[in-house]
C-alpha cells in the first residue's frame, strides 16, 4: 500500500507533538457522563421493540433505501415521518437528512447566496462553519452570545455591506452550545431580527428532548415558531438515533430538494432508520419522556447544587442545559484530569484545542436521567481532588 504523503505525516506528527492528536476512543464502558443519550433513548428497549412494530405492522422487510430520495430512495415511511414532525414542531414543512452535519452544511452551502451575508455565534458547531465555507456568502463571526456585538455587526454591515432589498441578511446561532452547554436569549435575537428584516437560524441539536412542552425545543418553548427561518434538529442526541430535519416554510423544502447538494448526492435512510426516528419521537413527546426529562432536570439541579458544594464551580460555564464544561485550559492537563477521573470507571472526556479555543480546553460533562446522585457526588469529588492536585 502506498505510504500516506510525508507533508499529511508531518501534520500528524505536529498533533502529536502538541498533545492533540485524535484517535478512536477504547470503548470505554464507565457511568456515562459523555454520550448525548440525555434521556436513555438511544438504550430504550421500548423504544427498539417500537421501530420493529411499526415496521412489522406496516410489512416492511427491507433493510435500505436502495439509491438518493429524488430517484428510488424515497418512500411512504419517509413522508410519515416528516408528516409527524412537521405537526409535532408546529412548522409548515420537515426535510429529513441523514445528519445533523448533512442538515447544516445542507441549509448553509445552498441558501445564503453571493450577495448575502452570515452573521454567526463565534463558538457556533463546525458543521455550520463547515457549510458557511461552502457559501459564496460573506461571513462574519460575532460573540459569543453577544447581542450589542451582533447589533453592532448588523448597523455596520447594512451601512458598508451593499445592502439592498434583494440582498439577504442571515443570523446562525444554537438554542443550546454543544461545547458551552448555554444558550442565547433567543427571544431578543427574534425581535432583534424582525426589527430589522433578518432571517434567523437555530440549531436546535442540544435543545430537544430537554426544552419546551414535550422536550420539541427552545423555539416552542418561547413560542417563537413564526419567527424563525430555519431550524436544525437532530435525532442524534436526546433522540437516541440517528439523522436530522430543517424545519421552515414550505417553499424552503422544495428549494432545499432542490439545491441542498448534501441531501441530494446521496443514499436515503434504511426504513429501520426511519420507524426508529417515529419510536423515538413517540417516546420523547409521551408519558416516558415527560418522566427521563423530569429526572434529568432533577438530575442539572443536583449537578449545579454540588460542584457549588464543593467550592469548584468557578471552573465551570454556568449551564442549565445536560452540557457542563469545567475549563481547564491546557491539553495536557485536560488529558490528566480526564485520566485521573477515568481510572474511578467514570466516562468523562477531555475536549481538547483545536476542537475547542486554546486556552478553554476542558472536561465536558455530560447528563442524563439515568445518572443517580451518587455518581453526581462521586464524579465532582473526583474532579474536586484533580484540580486541587494541578493547582499544586
Ligand atoms: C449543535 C450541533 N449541530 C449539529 C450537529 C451534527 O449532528 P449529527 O451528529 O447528527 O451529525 C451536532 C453534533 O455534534 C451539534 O452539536
Amino acid at each position: 500500500m502506498r505510504n500516506l504523503p510525508e507533508k499529511l505525516q508531518k501534520k500528524l506528527i505536529e498533533r502529536r507533538r502538541i498533545n492533540a492528536l485524535r484517535s478512536l476512543p477504547e470503548v470505554n464502558g464507565g457511568t456515562d457522563f459523555a454520550s448525548n443519550d440525555y434521556l436513555g433513548i438511544g438504550h430504550s428497549r421500548t423504544v427498539f421493540d417500537n421501530a420493529i412494530r411499526i415496521l412489522s405492522e406496516k410489512e416492511i422487510s427491507i433493510n435500505g433505501a436502495s439509491g438518493s430520495r429524488l430517484l428510488t430512495g424515497n418512500s411512504s415511511l419517509y413522508n410519515e415521518v416528516e408528516e409527524l414532525i412537521r405537526k409535532f414542531h408546529k412548522v409548515d414543512s420537515a426535510l429529513v437528512f441523514n445528519s445533523g452535519y448533512d442538515a447544516n452544511i445542507g441549509l448553509f452551502s445552498s441558501v445564503p447566496q453571493r450577495d448575502d451575508i452570515i452573521l454567526y455565534d463565534e463558538y457556533i458547531h463546525a458543521s455550520i462553519r463547515d457549510g458557511i465555507a461552502m457559501s459564496k456568502a460573506r461571513n462574519f463571526k460575532y460573540r459569543h452570545n453577544d447581542l450589542d456585538d451582533l447589533l453592532s455587526r448588523i448597523k455596520r454591515v447594512r451601512q458598508t455591506g451593499d445592502i439592498g432589498t434583494t440582498e439577504q441578511i442571515y443570523i446562525a446561532t444554537e438554542s443550546v452550545f454543544s461545547m458551552d452547554g448555554d444558550a442565547p436569549d433567543l427571544k431578543a435575537m427574534a425581535s432583534i431580527c424582525q426589527e430589522f428584516n433578518l432571517n434567523l437560524i437555530v440549531d436546535e441539536a442540544h435543545a430537544i428532548g430537554l426544552f419546551g412542552k414535550n422536550g420539541l425545543g427552545n423555539v416552542q418553548e418561547q413560542d417563537l415558531e413564526e419567527n424563525i427561518f430555519a431550524r436544525t434538529i437532530t435525532f442524534g442526541k436526546a433522540l437516541g438515533c440517528h439523522g436530522a430535519a430543517i424545519l421552515g416554510g414550505s417553499d424552503l423544502k422544495k428549494y432545499l430538494i432542490n439545491y441542498a447538494r448534501s441531501f441530494i448526492y446521496t443514499t436515503g435512510m434504511s426504513p429501520h432508520n426511519l420507524a426508529t426516528i417515529m419510536a423515538a419521537y413517540q417516546f420523547m413527546t409521551g408519558s416516558d419522556g415527560n418522566r427521563e426529562r423530569k429526572i434529568l432536570h432533577k438530575n442539572i439541579e443536583y449537578f449545579n447544587h454540588e460542584k457549588e458544594r464543593l467550592g469548584i464551580s468557578s471552573f465551570f460555564i454556568p449551564s442549565i442545559s445536560a452540557i457542563h464544561s469545567c475549563i481547564i485550559g491546557d491539553n495536557n492537563q485536560v488529558i490528566q484530569v480526564a485520566e485521573n477521573i477515568q481510572k474511578s470507571t467514570f466516562d468523562v472526556r477531555p475536549i481538547l484545542s483545536p476542537t475547542v479555543q486554546k486556552g478553554k480546553e476542558r472536561l465536558r460533562f455530560c447528563l442524563h436521567s439515568y445518572n443517580s446522585k451518587e455518581d453526581i457526588t462521586n464524579v465532582l469529588q473526583l474532579l474536586q481532588i484533580a484540580i486541587k492536585k494541578h493547582e499544586k
